[in-house]
Order: C-alpha cells, then structure tokens, then sequence
C-alpha cells in the first residue's frame, strides 16, 4: 500500500515450523511452509515498519529490509522472542510450534535392527504466545496469535479461536479454518479475526498478502484506538 502507517513502530513476526530432532538426522516437524507470516513481515515492512522475523524453515525467501533470524526448535525460538519482544510494538505469532519434543536426543543415527527406535518419549515445548501474552506483556504492545481449528462437538470453530485467545492472552487471534483447500502451503487463505473479550471482527478470503493486511488494518485501528 502507499499509505506508510506502521513508520516508527518495531514489528516481531514468527513464521514457519518447528524441527524438534530426533537423532541426527530425523526430526519431528510440520508442513507448514512460512508463506503467511513471510507475508505479514512484508506487508509491514513496506507500511514503514522495523521488521524482525524468527523463521523456522521457511520455504519461501526473505524480502530485502527485514531482519531475519533462523531458528530450528521451538526452544530456539522461545529464547529468541524473549530477546525481541520487550523492543516491540507489535508481536505477530504465525509460526506452526511443536507442542512437544523428544526428551532424549540420540547421539548417532537410530538403526532398524532392533537395537534403534520404537518408541519417542515426548515433553512438552513452552507456549510461546502464552508466555509472551501472560507473563512478560508491555504496556501498548499489540499481540496476535494465529489458530489453524477444525470445528468439533465441542464447538465451533469461532468458539475455540475466542477460548484460545482468552486462554493464551492474545489481543487477536487469526483463526484459519482448516479444510482441504485452505490454511498450508501456496494457496488462498480465509482467516476470521477475533478478540480476547469475545469480539467476532471480520472474515477475509484472499491471499495471503490480502491477509496479512487485512490483519494489519486491524492492528492499525486497534492501536489508533487505544489511546497510543
Ligand atoms: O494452541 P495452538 O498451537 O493452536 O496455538 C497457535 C498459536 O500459538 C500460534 O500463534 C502459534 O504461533 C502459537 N504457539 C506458540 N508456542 C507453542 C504453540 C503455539 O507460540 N508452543
């Protein structure tokens, strides 16, 4: 866009997906493929915003002016939010984090002969979003999170992106419904904005640059609004 809205303010975007190894070679990880947080961090550096992005295997190049740092585990990526988000106005958690990582890490690479792998005890990784949300949040800071629901007998999928966003402190959260037509990889994304105090905002179908500022309009609005 022309309009230069975000100059001055510091943008933190995670994007990608996590890799928690196995054993030297294997990992545990995701598909998620960075196209949309990549997005988000374009989008605002060309409003005028300082850009830093944590990408996890990103498969998609990083455009010129933004500051990228490679992360592999969602460890690495936890330690290197906590150094960035105290300098940021707003933090934009795109990323596809593993919930869980092998607690033993095996030296050299696991055989088939018996001797090797049947099973992969799991711990817990930190939430991220939570953390940042909860426990170290700054005054004026803008935090979103994205959710990838399928909808179940528990609830709609509205209704899990609202308990999700009240639960982990987000500001917004982007829910992306997930079918077989939207949400990984290079195709058109449809995402519904909703607040931490049950506020259904709008939808928007599109691509993800269509997305991402759409998502940032109403960080934009948010901000003007809040008195900052
Ligand atoms: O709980 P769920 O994984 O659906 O939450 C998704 C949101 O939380 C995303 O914004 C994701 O980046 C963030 N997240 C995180 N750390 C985790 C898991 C998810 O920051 N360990």
């Amino acid at each position: 866009t022309a309009h230069q809205d975000l100059t001055g303010r510091t943008v933190l975007v995670t994007a990608g997906g996590t890799r928690e190894p196995i054993d030297p070679v294997r990992f545990l990880g995701n598909r998620s493929s960075g196209r949309q947080g990549v997005a988000i961090a374009a989008a605002a550096h060309r409003r005028g915003a300082t850009v830093t992005l944590i990408g996890a295997h990103l498969t998609v190049p990083t455009p010129p002016g933004i500051d990228l740092i490679p992360v592999t585990t969602a460890e690495q990526m936890h330690t290197a939010v906590l150094a960035h988000a105290p300098s940021s106005d707003i933090i934009i958690m795109a990323a596809a984090v593993a919930d869980y990582r092998p607690i033993h890490v095996l030296p050299t690479k696991a055989k088939k002969d018996g001797t090797g792998l049947t099973h992969i005890e799991l711990t817990a990784n930190p939430d991220i979003l939570a953390d940042i949300a909860t426990n170290r949040r700054r005054a004026g800071q803008l935090i979103v999170g994205f959710a990838a629901e399928t909808g179940d007998d528990t609830g709609s999928v509205i209704e899990h992106g609202i308990a999700k966003a009240q639960r982990k402190g987000a500001d917004l959260l982007a829910i992306n419904e997930v079918g077989t037509h939207t949400g990984f990889g290079d195709v058109p994304n449809t995402i519904t904005l909703v607040t931490n105090t049950g506020q259904v905002l709008d939808s928007i179908s599109g691509t993800k640059d269509d997305v991402a500022n759409h998502i940032l309009n109403t960080v934009v609005h948010l901000l003007s609004t809040d008195g900052d």
